[in-house]
């Protein structure tokens, strides 16, 4: 039997201090019948130490009683086993997913750079790229790179911009890039040709995702003296700034509303892409005033009664709010730099590590693979509760998404010294430590050790069960059998793997670069706005990559700290344009003008505004665009029915007005059609 030969790059990329540990060349990997190649013996023995109850007594100091310990030891250690035989597989399966050579995918006009959701072409088709798959994915590679350099995963994302600068020229169902709209498709065959088919579009979180794995890379490229790739990141970020208040699909692809994975992801780009801008000289002053009405309007998602995040709000209200959906925002926005923030949901928030228990208490009882276990151990979790793909079941994603919050909040308090509870916080600290209380506790304390060790091992237990679910040659499929436990639905999720691989990094204590949450923490005085920023929406040029792109230390730099905030390149003044007029469905208002900004009187550039504010009592339509400072500007609205085929202009003289001299103040203009 041939030994299955790790491939050069999966050597490469296994981060320095985990392959000392492992060496996939002394295992015993051998090919099985259908070629997939399996570890002899197989690693679970976990059932063992399920008979030792948690009948422990704490001690003074908050140590655990030897029986307790014995327990954590045991798990740890099968925890540890499984993950050191898992990293390389997930690897290697992993790039597997991604074009031109991936062994999953080589051959079948899969370019450079596309990750294909899975290889599976039926019961699901998943042979697509999806924006989002392939950006929480290359988000994943890029701090791997960035904690360890590799000419392999250099070309992989230099190969993911090449194919996303091109992926966004790519005329689809929800629209072209000219407006940004055709940003916001989910989903492209993996040719990167349009999908035609009926589908959940658009996506919002797609743009704001696939900027932030950009930027991972494109700090990187400035850090290391090289012009970052920055006309890609702005198309999205422009899309970020300008669509984030209009309601789309989630991320599950099934509910029309407002989703809070994606306002929270919408954030995130958009202060990281400020601080990009701001280094490289760019305007960025669209993402520094939206940024924090974005995190104002996130806050509307707490529900404070019960403790936990209404994942879809304006629309998906049948479902009772509790989803994976907001555990994956929280782990995808940490940056311990914002501590236990409870505005951007750091992990180690209160509101966060309420949450954390609202959604997988919501799980418990539902799946029969869960049934008996006790409250303060992990189990398996899925989407949320009312779920019915598949007959509705736990995700390998969400189960690592659980145990990734956790190893970032235990890695906060390690870094603070300790541990705060609040009245919001309590319900999840007493699950775990009965006699927690709320205050903080400071590291050395008998409270804070309990913490520490009690969710250190929570954490892994929600690895044990991804463990003991997958296969036993390590390949994970999308979703595990809610009564059976079989791994099932597509096989080879590229992004189980990215989950994986991500949760077990933070472990072991490796913490993603960060993107400047500490300065971004800050609400907006007064009530939310929601101005849309107009955006101009130009195809990049195909990037190109210096040939001496090698770090100057094999180390990741962080000078890239700065946040901008308020208001930079004032002598462009945001204008906002608000018009009161009732249309009906499928008629759109635009503004047109002498300026430049507003078209130079072209019906085909005029502006569209957005309808995301109009109600039947108030059909109000609007649109933020920076006019030059003291322009004398002529203007008025158009309404188009179908395309400009079908317009019709407002009645009357031509609106004027004077853009004052340069100012950070918003101009509103209020209008009414006549
Ligand atoms: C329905 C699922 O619930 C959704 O999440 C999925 O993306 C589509 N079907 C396509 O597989
Ligand atoms: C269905 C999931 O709901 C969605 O989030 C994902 O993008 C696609 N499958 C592809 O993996």
């Amino acid at each position: 039997m041939a030994l299955f030969a790790v491939p050069n790059i999966i050597q490469d990329l296994i981060p320095a201090a985990a392959s000392e540990s492992i060496n996939p060349w002394t295992w015993n990997l051998n090919l099985n019948a259908s070629g997939l190649y399996e570890y002899l013996p197989t690693m679970h023995a976990l059932s063992k130490f399920a008979l030792l109850g948690a009948c422990a007594v704490q001690s003074v100091m908050g140590l655990p009683e030897p029986v307790e310990r014995h327990e954590a030891n045991l798990l740890k250690r099968n925890v540890d086993d499984w993950i050191n035989r898992e990293t390389p597989i997930a690897w290697e399966k992993l790039l597997c997913n991604i074009g031109p050579d991936g062994c999953a995918v080589r051959n079948q006009g899969v370019p450079a750079g596309v990750v294909v959701a899975s290889p599976s072409r039926s019961d699901p088709d998943y042979f697509y790229t999806w924006t989002r798959d392939a950006a929480l994915v290359y988000k994943g590679l890029a701090d791997a790179f960035r904690r360890n350099y590799t000419e392999g995963l250099h070309t992989q994302l230099k190969n993911f911009v090449s194919s996303q600068a091109k992926l966004q020229g790519v005329g689809n169902p929800a629209g072209g890039l000219n407006d940004g709209q055709g940003l916001g498709e989910p989903k492209f065959m993996v040719d990167l040709k349009e999908f035609t088919g009926e589908w959940g579009r658009p996506q919002r979180d797609g743009p704001p995702l696939r900027a932030i794995a950009l930027i991972r890379y494109a700090k990187w490229l400035v850090e290391n003296g090289h012009k970052a790739v920055w006309p890609t990141i702005e198309n999205d970020l422009k899309y970020s700034a300008q669509y984030w208040n209009q309601t789309g699909f989630d991320l599950w692809e099934e509910v029309p509303g407002s989703s809070f994975f994606t306002i929270a992801s919408t954030h995130r780009a958009l202060v990281e892409g400020a601080q990009l801008g701001a280094v490289l000289g760019k305007p960025t002053r669209a993402y520094t005033a939206v940024a924090p009405q974005v995190l104002c309007f996130q806050q509307s998602f707490w529900n404070a009664r019960e403790g936990f995040v209404v994942s879809n709000i304006n629309g998906g209200e049948w479902r009772r709010g509790r989803d994976a959906n907001s555990i994956l925002a929280s782990i995808h926005n940490f940056d311990p730099s914002a501590g236990c923030d409870a505005n951007t949901f750091q992990p180690c928030s209160d509101r966060a590590l309420s949450n954390h228990k609202v959604v997988v208490d919501s799980f418990r009882s539902i799946y029969n693979i869960n049934r008996g276990i006790a409250q303060n151990k992990a189990v398996a979790v899925g989407r949320y509760s009312e779920d019915v793909f598949y007959n509705g079941n736990p995700w390998f994603l969400a189960t690592f998404a659980a145990a990734e919050q956790l190893y970032d909040a235990l890695l906060v308090w390690k870094a603070q010294g300790s541990i705060a509870i609040t009245q919001t916080s309590l319900p999840f600290f007493r699950d775990h430590v009965s006699g927690a209380t709320v205050g903080t506790h400071a590291a050395g304390s008998a409270t804070y050790n309990q913490i520490v060790s009690a969710i250190t091992a929570y954490a892994d237990g929600f690895i044990e069960v991804a463990s003991k679910y997958a296969h036993s040659n390590g390949a994970m499929n999308e979703q595990i059998d809610r009564n059976t436990g079989q791994p099932i639905a597509a096989p080879d999720l590229t992004w189980s793997y990215s989950a994986f691989l991500t949760a077990t990094a933070r472990r072991d204590g490796y913490i993603p670069t960060g993107w400047g949450a500490g300065q971004a923490t800050a609400l907006p005085a007064g009530q939310c706005q929601k101005f849309e920023v107009a955006g101009n929406y130009n195809l990049p040029p195909t990037p190109v990559f210096p040939s001496n792109l090698t770090p100057a230390a094999n180390a990741p730099i962080e000078q890239i700290t700065a946040v901008p905030t308020g208001c930079t390149n004032p002598e462009k003044v945001f204008v906002t344009f608000n018009e009161r007029a009732s249309t009906s469905w499928g008629q759109v208002i635009k503004v047109v003008g002498n300026v430049p900004e507003l078209g130079s009187w072209d019906v085909n550039k005029a502006v569209p505004l957005s309808a995301s504010k109009y109600t039947s009592g108030d059909p109000l339509w609007s649109i933020t665009l920076p006019i030059q400072a003291g322009s004398s500007v002529q203007y008025k609205y158009i309404r188009i029915t179908n395309g400009v085929a079908g317009v019709s202009w407002e009645g009357g003289d031509n609106r004027a007005f004077s853009v004052p001299g340069a100012t950070c103040d918003v101009q509103n203009r209020w209008d009414n059609w006549r």
